[in-house]
This record gives C-alpha cells, structure tokens and sequence, in this order.
C-alpha cells in the first residue's frame, strides 16, 4: 500500500483532489497535511473522512522540525503539493506570509522528501502544483506555454514562480523526482468567498455590491476544480519525472462578461427580476499591479496524457451556483468573523 501526502488538502482544489485519491484508489493511504488556515475548512471533506484510507494531520509546512517528524513517523512514497497563500489580494497586503509559506513551506517539503528518500528514489515522487501567473501577463494575442519565460508581477506569483524553481533546482541538483503543473483559474465548489466567483455569488444572494475591479476588462481562463483535480490525478500517474505540464480551460472571459453571465444564471435561480443582479454591478479601484490577461496553451496535457476539459463554462458556472446555493451553511459560516474585517478593509476603502 502506497502512502500519498497531500498538503492543502482542506482547501479548495486540494479537497477535490483528495477526495478523488480517496474514492478512486483503495490502494492508497491518503494522508492531508493542513494548517487549517482562513482557507482551510475540514467540511470540505466531511463526506469522505471516515474512509480507511483517509487520515488528516494537522501541521504547518513552514515547521521543517514537525515535517522531519512527519516523514519519520510516515514512509511516505508520493508527495501531492498543493499548500499555499493563493489570494493575490492578501498578498499585496502580507507579502511575508506567502514568502513564509509558499517559498520557505516548498523547500522544507523539498528537503523532508531528500533526506527520507536518500537511499530510495525508486517510485517516489514530489507533484507540486502551481499556476499560470508565474508566466506574467499577456496582451491581446498568445497563450502561456511550457517554454514561456517565468515574469512574475505579484508577490504571490512571485512566491509561486519562486517555488517552482526551487523544485526544478532539487530535481536538476539532486535527482529528486519532481513533476509540474501550472493551471489557470479555477472555479466550482467549495472556493472560499474571496476569489471572484464566490464572492460575486455571495453578494448577490444578499444583495451587495458587486465589486469589479478597473473597467472590468481584464481576462482569465477558468477552468472547473473537478477537472483540475482530474488532471492532477493524470499527471501525478502517468506525467513523465522532470516536465511540467500547463492545465488550462480553453475559457477566457472579461471579468465583466464573465459577472453578466453569473447574474442571469443567478437572477433565474433566485427567481428575481431579470436583470436585478447586475444592478448590483459596482466598479471599484484596481488591483495595484493587475495582470491583464492568462491564457494557457494545454496541447502537451491533451496530446501526451489525452486529458481536456470536460465541461462548458455554462454548465461549470450553473452546477457551482447550484453547490453554493444548497449549500448556504457553509457560505454562512466561513463569511462569519475574520472574514467580515478581510472585506471591510479590502472593499470598503475601495
Ligand atoms: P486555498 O487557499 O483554497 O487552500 C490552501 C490550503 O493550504 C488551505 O487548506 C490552507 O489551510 C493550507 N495551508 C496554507 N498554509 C499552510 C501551511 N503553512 N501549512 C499547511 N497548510 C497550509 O488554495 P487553492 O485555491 O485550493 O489552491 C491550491 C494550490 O493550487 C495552491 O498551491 C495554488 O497556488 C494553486 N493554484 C490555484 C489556482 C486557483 O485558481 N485557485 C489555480 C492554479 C493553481
Ligand atoms: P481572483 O478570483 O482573485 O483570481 P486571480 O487574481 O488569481 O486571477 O480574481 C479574478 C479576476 O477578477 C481578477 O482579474 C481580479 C478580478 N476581481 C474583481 O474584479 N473583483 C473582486 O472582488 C475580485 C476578488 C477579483
């Protein structure tokens, strides 16, 4: 039986990654490592944690003492990395927590899986995960490939980007057996209320402004988590040791095209007057440093491992709206306290 450690796996992708393991391999051990930060949230699994082949560990993987810990208690053979500061946001207003976690947190897992794995390299592996800002910002034309050079232009791409060569360095340097992905946006079930989609569906069930940032105009690729954790599954089996392979959803909308959309989705679902959730369109200041537009060139993901993505935007946007509406408890709940002073102070300044 094979031992898998996924970190981040309270989170929103990582949930959906674990759960597929989980489901889908019996054969697996499936431990996740979460800090249970902001954006952590045990519920996202409430459904699967009882599964004998699940277990959650509680940890931070900047603690290189409780990762060395971990590894001696666990023979851990794969290693999937999804933990991170994700939130650009918050990372213009805290830059050290994403240096802190994102960079200083991926090298001590870098040196935990070295030492454990000194004498045995043999069918192990480090899967990190990663995103497309690492390639900077695009005009007009073109698309993110593999080749495209790394210009990132916030601190958490920064973050990112620098991880991601601290990986390839291990792998380069010491042999560790790495393998990368870089996906676009992701939307679907279970995003904390912070990112675009779910904090538009929010305030629209309640009525509040939604705030776009600039002219609206800028553009992203999304793609839904289910897909991406298809994906991940994918490469973390049949990726080849060394690559890195781009997860994109062929799906790039204006962030203003993109709200119309999800205000009539949401005007039809709530039962309200067409065109009432676009009154509540507001537009704000801009992101400092805001990234025109991501868009991801997938053809070696398509064409090496036959993966693409399985689901039009339409019916992505219309199941999410779905999930966040039967599931409003959940909503409540990680929109009660902190989450109260994060908004006012990011959009009531605004
Ligand atoms: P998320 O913010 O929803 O979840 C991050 C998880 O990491 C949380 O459960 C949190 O508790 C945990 N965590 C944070 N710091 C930790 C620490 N020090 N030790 C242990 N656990 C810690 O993020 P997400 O959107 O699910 O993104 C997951 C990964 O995918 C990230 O690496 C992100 O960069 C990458 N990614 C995200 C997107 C996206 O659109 N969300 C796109 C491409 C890549
Ligand atoms: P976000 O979901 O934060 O993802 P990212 O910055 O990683 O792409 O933002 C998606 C887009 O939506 C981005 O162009 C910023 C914009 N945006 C708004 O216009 N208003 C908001 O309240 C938020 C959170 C984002």
């Amino acid at each position: 039986m094979k031992t898998i450690l996924v970190t981040g796996g309270a989170g929103f992708i990582g949930s959906h990654v674990i759960r597929n393991l989980v489901q889908k391999h019996p054969e697996y051990r499936v431990i996740n490592l979460d800090n249970l930060t902001y954006a952590g949230n045990l519920e996202n699994l409430e459904d699967i944690k009882d599964q004998s082949n699940y277990q959650f560990v509680k940890g931070d993987i900047v603690d290189a003492s409780f990762l060395s810990e971990l590894f001696d208690t666990h023979t851990i053979d794969g290693v999937i990395h999804l933990a991170a500061e994700s939130h650009v946001d918050r990372s213009i207003e805290s830059p050290m927590d994403f240096i802190n976690t994102n960079i200083i947190g991926t090298v001590n897992l870098l040196n935990a899986c070295r030492t454990a794995w000194k004498d045995q390299l043999e069918g192990k592996l480090f899967y990190h995960i990663s995103t497309d800002e690492v390639y900077g910002s695009l005009g007009k034309e073109g698309l993110f490939t593999e080749e495209t050079a790394y210009d990132p232009r916030s601190p958490y791409s920064a973050s990112k980007a620098s991880s991601d060569h601290l990986v390839r360095a291990y792998h380069h340097t010491y042999g560790l057996p790495v393998v990368l992905s870089n996906c676009s946006n992701n939307y679907g079930p279970n995003q904390f209320p912070e990112k675009l989609i779910p904090l538009a569906i929010h305030n629209i069930i309640h009525m509040k402004p939604i705030p776009i940032y600039g002219k609206g105009e800028n553009i992203r690729d999304w793609l839904f988590v289910k897909d991406h954790a298809d994906a991940i599954e994918l490469i973390f089996h049949k990726g080849e040791t060394g690559r890195t392979y781009n997860i994109g959803g062929i799906n790039e909308w204006t962030n203003i095209d993109l709200i119309r959309l999800l205000c009539r989705i949401m005007d039809q679902k709530l039962e309200r007057r067409e065109g009432t959730s676009e009154s509540l369109i507001t537009y704000v200041k801009d992101r400092a440093g805001h990234d025109m537009r991501y868009a991801i060139d997938s053809s070696r993901i398509s064409d090496e491992l036959g993966w693409s993505p399985s689901l039009t935007f339409e019916v992505g946007l219309e199941k999410t709206v779905d999930w966040y509406l039967e599931n409003q408890q959940w909503m409540e709940r990680v929109t009660s306290g902190a989450y109260q002073s994060y908004y006012q102070k990011q959009y009531e300044e605004r």
